[in-house]
């Protein structure tokens, strides 16, 4: 079979179009689902947290000097402890979970921010500095009052 050039160059640009769209899927599908394995934990039974020890009283617990570690729980429609008090120039680990559905935990004006899924626990680290009052909210829609979720985190010295 003969193909001409000009055809040619249309065939490969099919080709690359097809490898691009294939691409942006894969990308789709695989990359967010990478990035959450990173700050996520083991697995966890979103209807028994009661009976676990970090999450069955949701707190903030001091485990270094200056380290501190905040268990929190997102259910329809908040976040657990109200407020989330951690101390000023510290370093705090966030646990996060969630007893119902997908929530997102999002301290606004910072780049703390993740999604909580049900049976996973997110963890991020983050350093505080002065004092300060932040607004929680939660950005993954989860049902009727998604919009009226929201907490606070309270950085006191
Ligand atoms: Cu929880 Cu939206």
């Amino acid at each position: 079979m003969h193909i001409h050039a000009y055809e040619k160059i249309w065939l490969a640009a099919s080709v690359l179009l097809i490898l691009f769209l294939l691409g942006s899927v894969t990308y789709g599908a695989v990359g967010p689902g990478v990035a959450m394995v990173s700050d996520t934990e083991q697995t966890i039974d979103p209807g028994a947290l009661d009976e676990t020890d970090r999450f069955s009283e949701p707190r903030v617990e001091q485990v270094g000097e200056n380290e501190y570690e905040a268990y929190v729980v997102a259910r329809q429609y908040g976040f657990q402890p109200t407020p989330i008090v951690v101390p000023a120039n510290s370093t705090v680990t966030f646990y996060v979970t969630s007893a119902d559905v997908t929530h997102g935990f999002e301290v606004a004006g910072t780049n703390l921010n993740t999604m909580v899924i049900p049976g996973e626990v997110s963890e991020i680290t983050v350093e505080t500095d002065g004092p300060a009052e932040y607004g929680i909210v939660c950005n993954e829609y989860c049902g009727a009052g998604h919009h009226v979720m929201q907490g606070n985190l309270e950085v006191v010295s």
